[in-house]
């Protein structure tokens, strides 16, 4: 099976994200939980950016030993420079530069030609490489750039001693099937691609982030960009545990696998949320507080008969809570009276009746039922079967 490489980039792309911002001593601590999760490569930060920044790059490099520590850096020299000043005391260091391909950038935002572009990137690998061994090539906008002229570009960054190049649908503009056409074109028609990493960086303007770096993986990527709880610029980046247990549920569907423990994902994602004071959506997958609760009866009485009849994964394989069987109004009597004989009840068929009834009557006026909700309904219920 492949080794697909995860790439985490929380603490640069996802800081960026309006609201998410966290201090020096913030982003050590996630740094910390990311190598015990032991993703493969930590996007730091973009040490040019701000004096915050640089510190907690350089912090993070000084400390983290196990993990690639990566810095961005724009294709100028005095970014790549500063850069390197915050990453040269890593163990294994990583120079990311990145140049916007596409000719809406150029023209729009960088004023530049393509050759003028194609130039700056070459340099600017160049100069990297002449400070850090590990050196990657992002293609900004890449999804969006013209096929002939992102080979062009990518080809020179190689020869240039680039030994990944991180291909950015920037804006979340690509579907799947785009996306991994395009991967694989790369892959089949850059002359000089044997023995480089393609990597994706997906956004997820239009919620495909994920669907589409797991296109990638099918098409040859080896790299993922993502970040914990999908945040990022905008809508946010590819979700980390969303990438990665897919690959670990469905390994023999992508012949993949990760170092990832996933066993710290939920504590990962937990971490961010205390950090940056944002909840998780209750609904979002893997780490969701509903990612392993159930409430409709038909489902109730299948995860009491075996939990692989909706559920996929267990929740101890992402170090979640257990499942929780949630009484509501959709809520069936086998639930109930499972949940009676938790309490300490074991009803017989008629006090099931007269207590099913009333607790029904109750969920349509209570969103949730508690435990005093149900001693209540069987003290009022006259039951038979006593505790
Ligand atoms: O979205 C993007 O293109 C980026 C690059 C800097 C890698 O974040
Ligand atoms: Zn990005």
């Amino acid at each position: 099976m492949d080794k697909i490489a995860i790439f985490d980039t929380t603490l640069r792309d996802g800081e960026q994200a309006p609201g998410f911002s966290m201090n020096v001593e913030e982003k050590l601590e996630m740094a910390r939980q990311l190598e015990k999760l032991q993703v493969d490569i930590i996007e730091a930060g973009f040490p040019i950016a701000s004096e915050g920044d640089f510190e907690a790059t350089k912090r993070i490099a000084s400390e983290i030993r196990s993990t690639t520590v990566a810095g961005l850096s724009r294709a100028v020299p005095g970014d790549i420079d500063r850069c390197w000043q915050a990453l040269e005391k890593a163990a294994r260091p990583r120079i990311h530069t990145f140049l916007a391909t596409s000719d809406i950038h150029l023209k729009h935002k960088l004023g530049k030609t393509r050759g003028e572009a194609l130039d700056l990137a070459v340099k600017a690998v160049e100069r990297a490489r002449g400070l850090c061994d590990e050196v990657e090539f992002s293609a900004e906008d890449a999804g969006r750039t013209e096929m002939n002229y992102l080979c062009t570009v990518l080809e020179a960054v190689i020869d240039a001693g680039a030994r990944i190049v991180n291909v950015p649908d920037t804006v979340g503009y690509q579907t799947p099937a785009e996306y991994g056409i395009l991967i694989r074109t790369l892959r089949e028609r850059i002359r000089n691609i044997d023995g480089v990493t393609i990597s994706t960086h997906c956004h997820d303007d239009l919620g495909l982030a994920v669907a589409n770096s797991l296109a990638g993986i099918e098409n040859g990527a080896r790299q993922v960009e993502c970040a914990v709880n999908g945040i990022g610029e905008r809508a946010g980046n590819a979700a980390l545990e969303e990438i990665v247990m897919a690959i670990d549920v469905r390994k023999r569907y992508f012949n993949a696998t990760t170092d990832i423990r996933t066993k710290e994902l939920y504590r990962s994602s937990q971490l961010l949320s205390k950090l940056t004071g944002k909840a998780v959506q209750v609904n979002k997958a893997i780490v969701g507080d509903n990612a392993f609760a159930h409430e409709a009866g038909i489902h109730q009485d299948g995860m009491l008969k075996a939990p692989m009849t909706y559920e996929i994964m267990s929740p101890e394989r992402v170090g979640a809570p257990r499942s929780r069987i949630v009484l509501g109004k959709h809520s069936g009597r086998h639930a109930l009276a499972a949940h009676y004989r938790e309490l300490g009840y074991e009803l017989n068929r008629e006090d099931l009746e007269r207590v099913y009834s009333r607790f029904l009557a109750l969920a349509d006026k209570k969103k949730r039922i508690d435990d005093q909700d149900l001693k209540s309904i069987h003290e009022s219920a006259n039951c038979i079967s006593a505790r």
